[in-house]
């Protein structure tokens, strides 16, 4: 038996969700390409084709959005868990926590089993909605816990993307940035079996409750080496400091091997097609802000231009990391929710694989090559 580190080309799963061709850069979701979808489709729609498999009808979207706006208050006792966290945490711990508790407000863990082995779907399609629809609104009342303010309630007659801008700058969302916002949203919100997606399928193959799938998935999204790469960039930026400094800057910086954040993919070996619709909208805001926007930006398009000569011959490309946060930035985010944004929006990809995965499950229990010592005899403390 061969060990592949890292799973590397091993399919852990059949799945009818999303489809990528790291070859040519293609993403689809249930066979859509994501750049369509980025184009014409919103986060709603593109959250119930990725749940449900097919696009809705008006019917069905408008029941779907209603339930999701009607599920955006979450208990006031979250709220009080928030209270209770350190300030200086961070974001992703504080949503991890909270996500884990949901089940403790919203029971029913015994309908996973309900008919011996298998989820009650009344159950699943309602803990999809009100893990989804929780999601923006645990991130910005944390936004607002932790500077010492009361949470934003969120609104319902507003959009996913409006009301989450809304209650994270408590302001009247702009339509633009709320668009930009909504395609963001849609371009995060699956990526077939990513780390965090495998970590709800490992969670969700056991049974456990969804929050808890969600909690794993978004512990694993944590790192840096994963989600936690588009805060790391824009630090990065910052580092460089000026258009003319990125040339050496990126010499000195593979000479001692360190990484590029926002750069590489284990699955593409070209141009991340979601980075290239993610600077299409920067280039949209700049035009809606009269030119105005980051001057991390310029730096970023002059790495971009440099690292093509050094990393592109090893199919070293900008992954989905390297401008969404300068997106992100623009339209008032701080820099470590990055990644919860990133979290709220794959929510959407951990249900769909968790509600496929739970529709023929088997726990996941792989082998090991074991390499350490054969049984050897115990040895007493004064014998050592
Ligand atoms: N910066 C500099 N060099 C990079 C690089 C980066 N971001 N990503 C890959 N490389 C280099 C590797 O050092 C390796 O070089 P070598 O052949 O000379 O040793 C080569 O490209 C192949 O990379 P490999 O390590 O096989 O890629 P991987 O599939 O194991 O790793 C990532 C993929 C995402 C973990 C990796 O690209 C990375 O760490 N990127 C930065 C973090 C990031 O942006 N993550 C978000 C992903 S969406």
């Amino acid at each position: 038996m061969d060990y592949v580190p890292g799973l590397q080309g091993i399919p852990a799963t059949q799945s009818k969700i999303s489809f990528l061709d790291g070859q040519e850069g293609v993403l689809t979701y249930r066979g859509y390409p994501i750049v369509e979808l980025a184009k014409h489709s919103t986060f709603e729609e593109a959250a119930w084709v990725l749940i449900n498999g097919e696009l809705p009808n008006s019917a069905q979207l408008t029941c779907f959005d209603g339930e999701l706006r009607a599920n955006r208050r979450v208990k006031y006792n979250v709220r009080d868990i928030m209270k209770f966290l350190p300030i200086d945490g961070h974001p992703m711990e504080a949503l991890q926590t909270c996500v884990a508790s949901l089940g403790m407000f919203y029971p029913g863990q015994e309908r996973m089993t309900a008919n011996g082995i298998s989820a009650d779907s009344e159950f699943v399609e309602q803990m999809i909605v009100k893990i989804l629809a929780s999601m923006a609104t645990l991130v910005a009342m944390w936004e607002h816990i932790r500077r010492g303010d009361d949470p934003v309630q969120p609104r319902t007659d507003l959009t996913y993307a409006e009301n989450f801008l809304y209650m994270m700058n408590e302001r009247e969302p702009d339509p633009v940035e709320a668009r930009i916002m909504d395609a963001c949203l849609v371009l995060h919100a699956e990526h077939t079996i990513n780390a965090s997606t495998f970590a709800a399928l490992v969670c969700g193959s056991t049974l456990a409750p969804p929050n808890l799938v969600v909690a794993s998935a978004i512990g694993t999204l944590a790192g840096p080496l994963h989600g936690g790469a588009n805060q790391r960039v824009l630090n990065m930026l910052d580092e460089i400091g000026s258009v003319d400094k990125v040339s050496n800057w990126l010499d000195q910086r593979l000479a001692t091997k360190q990484v590029v954040w926002g750069f590489g993919h284990r699955e593409y070996k070209v141009k991340d097609p979601r980075a290239d619709i993610l600077q299409g909208l920067l280039e949209e805001l700049r035009q809606h802000r009269g030119g105005q926007i980051s001057p991390l930006y310029d730096i970023a398009r002059e790495l971009e231009r440099c690292a093509d000569e050094r990393l592109a011959p090893k199919g070293v490309y900008p992954n989905v990391d390297f401008y969404s946060g300068l997106l992100y930035e623009a339209l008032g985010m701080p820099r470590d929710q990055f990644t919860p944004i990133f979290a709220i929006s794959r929510t959407v990809g951990w249900l769909a694989h968790w509600k496929e995965q739970i529709s023929h499950n088997r726990i996941f229990r792989p082998t090991q090559v074991y390499e350490g010592y054969p049984v050897r005899a115990y040895s007493p403390m004064a014998a050592r």
